[in-house]
């Protein structure tokens, strides 16, 4: 069972992103997550539309915004316009989140929408038919390089099969503490996409070899 890889650039190098984001792509990689944090839904600030407006401009690789924000309706048609092919949104932070997740469908771009270590599976049994992804955060969010917490491996798989069962192809993606001795977990529980930042933009390796030992693990 093998799974996508998706480079989180939250670790990245943001003084040479284009550099970074390239040697992913070189490697294989087609889609990139960007990690949009506001300092109120998560205690930690990131980056937001410029910088999903500039890898648009200079890279090929697909865009998948996960907003960690609060009140995430009210920035659905900016990232979309800003580029964005994904656009995840948290279920702890939307009072609506039906409504939104049909609205960036109705942009065009693919819906998520994640849970957090506390929020269970349950939380998007209501939505599944909306989601193109069911991302299970696997640490608690808001900075790169944490463990990897594995009490949230059931909700993979719960997830992966309430989602066969709907069977309108959405995905589960696994994010945080996604190394290559956790990958192997995370993909035996159900994840068809892991999101890596620390694993792959600060390994101490380059991205390429990164990427290929994350390869090798998800195995
Ligand atoms: C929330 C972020 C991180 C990031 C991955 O904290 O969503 O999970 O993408 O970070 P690593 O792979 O370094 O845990």
């Amino acid at each position: 069972m093998s799974a996508e890889i998706i480079p989180s650039i939250l670790s990245a190098d943001f003084a040479n992103l284009e550099r970074d984001v390239r040697a992913a792509t070189d490697a294989g990689i087609r889609t990139v997550q960007i990690d949009v944090m506001d300092g109120r839904f998560v205690p930690n600030i990131s980056v937001g539309l410029p910088v999903v407006k500039a890898l648009k401009n200079c890279s090929d690789a697909a865009l998948d915004v996960h907003l960690m924000i609060v009140e995430p309706e009210r920035w659905i048609e900016p990232f979309a316009e800003a580029g964005a092919d994904v656009i995840t949104i948290h279920v702890e932070a939307s009072v609506h989140l039906h409504r939104a997740l049909e609205r960036i469908r109705s942009l065009g771009v693919r819906a998520g929408a994640a849970i957090n270590p506390a929020t269970p599976a349950a939380a998007l049994s209501e939505v599944l038919p909306l989601l193109d992804v069911a991302l299970v955060m696997s640490v608690n969010p808001g900075f790169g390089g944490q463990r990897f917490i594995d009490s949230v491996l059931p909700k993979i798989t719960a997830l992966r099969a309430a989602l066969a069962d709907v069977g309108n192809g959405g995905v589960v993606q696994v994010d945080g503490g996604i190394d290559a001795t956790t990958i192997g977990r995370a993909v035996a529980a159900g994840a068809m996409q892991c999101v890596a930042g620390s694993a792959v933009f600060a390994a101490g390796v380059p991205v390429a070899d990164a990427i290929r030992a994350l390869r090798e693990a998800a195995r």
